[in-house]
């Protein structure tokens, strides 16, 4: 008989070591919790489902902050102890088997401030909520998880806040909240997997317009009433584009659409699945058709490590140019030319193929990621190009992708060698030669 070994205090993730956990998959997320935006006190607790990878005499989950009050495993008390984000749960399972951890929890959410160049992420308290956006790790701000891309679950949410207040979270509305004693209980579902950093519990005072698009997608979009003329324009855009990705990507991958405008000037925007997020300013077509790409790149297919993070921002960057193509208002080619003659000599010493931990939202990320994007559908031509793009947001819906994978894929689909052209503009620090059309 093997000794039952401790689950590891990572996911296996180089560039973040500490993020995510070994020795268990997590499926589901229940998280029931209550906010008070004056006092600055969230709790409750997280129920989270999981199967063990392996025998485990004890496993970790990713927390920062707040004071634990108690662990179970399967109904049991717990043993449980603290250091940084780690909480680690002392237990006694079997390789293979499910089991339930409750956790309940409670205190002021500190979100992660100015660490490298992502500024401040996290749950982060607002004068009437709460503004929160965890990518890359900051879901441990808010609810102990497996913190990591790797690790994708289905989510609910019991969110409990001041009457007048609204908590929005991901996938849709089960009933209609209800209030008792000044406080109103808001129940979202969403039953798609989702990574943690895409989980929100946004909060606030909120002007809500809900809906369907043309295409038939229901769409939720909500805007701070310092922000309410942009609510109509939210979600008339939310929807169109939407239905507009899914002729090009494929058919939309969860059960709603949508966006938030809210007061909190972060300087970007998040794609929370099935709610993209805009901090503080009212975001025009080229970022919600950016945000919308990425409830296929990103949240459908999400990256396995962190390195290969171009598969989102190359992707939602593409296809702004692609957006603005379909609007005459300017040719993905155009937008390409553009790109190439104003990129810095930062961008070309920066391989996105390689995304680096300490500048992970490098311009080149985005635009040199673009950019590599639309020379290859110049090498394979429109007839090659837009099918490989279904193929991959279907072969690897709701999963997880590398690089590797979407090379392989491209080269099967295409019949063509393309290692030169994926070196060049992923992995090389320096500038490509400009690409001509074969095709
Ligand atoms: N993925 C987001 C976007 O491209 C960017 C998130 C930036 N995150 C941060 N902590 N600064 O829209
Ligand atoms: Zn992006």
């Amino acid at each position: 008989m093997s000794a039952a070994t401790a689950g590891s205090t990572g996911i296996g993730d180089p560039y973040f070591p500490g993020d995510g956990n070994g020795g268990y998959d997590a499926t589901h997320y229940g998280l029931a919790l209550a906010y008070d935006p004056k006092s600055r006190q969230l709790g409750g607790t997280a129920t989270i489902d999981a199967k063990a990878t392996q025998d485990l005499s004890q496993f970790n989950l990713d927390l920062s902050g707040f004071t634990v009050r108690s662990v179970t495993v399967n109904g049991a008390p717990a043993e449980f102890s603290r250091k940084g984000s780690e909480l680690t749960v002392r237990t006694d399972l079997k390789d293979k088997a499910a089991f339930k951890v409750e956790v309940a929890y409670a205190g002021t959410p500190q979100p992660v401030r100015e660490s490298s160049n992502l500024g401040s992420y996290g749950f982060i308290p607002t004068p009437d909520g709460s503004f929160v956006t965890c990518e890359p790790n900051g879901a441990k701000t808010w609810f102990p998880s497996n913190d990591h891309p790797a690790d994708k679950a289905t989510f609910d949410f019991t969110l409990t806040v001041p009457e007048g207040v609204t908590a929005i979270a991901n996938g849709e509305l089960a009933g209609q909240p209800k209030t008792t004693n000044g406080k109103t209980t808001f129940i979202w579902r969403e039953k798609h997997p989702m990574t943690t950093y895409l989980a929100t519990m946004t909060t606030g005072k909120f002007q809500v317009r809900t809906g369907t698009s043309p295409g038939g997608i229901p769409v939720y979009a909500a805007a701070d009433p310092r922000f309410r003329t942009s609510l109509n324009s939210l979600y008339d855009q939310s929807g169109k584009i939407t239905d507009y990705w899914a002729t090009v990507f494929g058919p939309y991958p969860f059960g709603s659409t949508g966006g938030v405008v809210d007061d909190f000037a972060a300087g970007y925007a998040l794609e929370n699945q099935t709610k993209p997020i805009y901090g503080g300013f009212e975001p025009d077509e080229g970022i919600i058709a950016h945000e919308l790409a990425h409830q296929w790149f990103g949240n459908s297919l999400s990256i396995t490590r962190w390195k290969d993070l171009w598969l989102n921002e190359g992707f939602a960057t593409y296809a702004e140019w692609l957006w603005s193509e379909h609007r005459g208002q300017g040719t993905a080619q155009q937008q390409f030319n553009d790109a190439y003659a104003g990129a810095t000599d930062a961008i070309w010493k920066y391989p996105p193929g390689e995304t680096r931990p300490n500048d992970l939202f490098n311009a080149s990320v985005y635009t040199r990621g673009g950019m590599a994007l639309h020379a290859l559908r110049l090498e394979i031509g429109d007839g090659k190009f837009f099918p490989l793009i279904k193929k991959w947001a279907a072969d690897h819906r709701y999963g997880n992708v590398t690089t590797e994978q979407f090379i392989e894929l491209a080269e099967k689909t295409s019949g063509k060698q393309l290692d030169d052209l994926f070196d060049a503009w992923l992995f090389k620090q320096r500038k490509p030669a400009k690409p001509t059309s074969v095709s």
